[in-house]
């Protein structure tokens, strides 16, 4: 079982709130003058470009063929010989990612064979999985009050699949990785300082 030390991935649904919790992380590394990169999938790279138009609709293909592109995406992400996430953590740096293959165990999970998507996605687990669990009604009142586009996965139905599978993976984690759920309806700060106090206790 293939571990990446100072790796740190957050995740949870949409509207969940890791992209918040992810940024305000590194913001606070930033303050405290640690060595960080923060990252997130689908990435900026062309694979999650491709990625992004499929979600956009303006691309269509079948959720088997998306479940190989965010792998594919995923793959380019660690592994890419010039900002790949081994390379960086290689050099010292903590790395914060906003989803990893854990993303695709639960959203592709609904509509692909779960064989298939743990298959392509047999990627190292980091050191520390953040896992902000917000009720699915709360992540869909602040999807909509952002007034986002709705994307492909913003439905109720789904996002509750997509919640039942996060936890069935969670129980499968290999005890290596430190494991933090969080009630994602605590406020922003009081969230910010559980998580921080997570990783001080495994001293990240
Ligand atoms: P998201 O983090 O919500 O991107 P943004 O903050 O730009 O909206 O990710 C986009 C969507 O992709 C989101 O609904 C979750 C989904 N997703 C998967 O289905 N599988 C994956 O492997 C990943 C990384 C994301």
């Amino acid at each position: 079982m293939s571990i990446l030390k100072s790796f740190i991935v957050f995740e949870g649904l949409d509207g969940a709130g890791t992209t918040t919790q992810a940024r305000n992380l590194a913001r606070y590394y930033e303050f405290n003058s640690r060595a960080y990169f923060a990252t997130a999938e689908p990435t900026s790279n062309p694979i999650g470009k491709l990625v992004r138009e499929v979600l956009q609709k303006k691309v269509t293909t079948t959720p088997e063929a998306l479940a190989y592109l965010y792998a594919a995406d995923r793959s380019d992400h660690l592994y890419n010989p010039t900002y790949g996430i081994a390379r960086i953590l290689q050099e010292g740096r903590v790395v914060i990612s906003d989803r990893y293959f854990y993303s695709s165990l639960a959203y592709q999970g609904v509509e692909c064979d779960i064989d298939l998507v743990r298959t392509i996605n047999a990627f190292p687990h980091p050191e520390a999985l953040i896992f902000i669990d917000t009720p699915v009604e709360d992540c869909l009142e602040r999807i909509e009050r952002r007034g986002e586009e709705k994307e492909l996965f913003d439905r109720e139905n789904f996002l509750r699949a997509v919640r039942n599978n996060y936890l069935e993976e969670l129980k499968r984690l290999p005890d290596e990785v430190n494991v933090l759920v969080v009630d994602g309806r605590k406020s922003i700060e009081e969230t910010e300082s559980e998580i921080r106090r997570f990783l001080s206790s495994i001293s990240l």
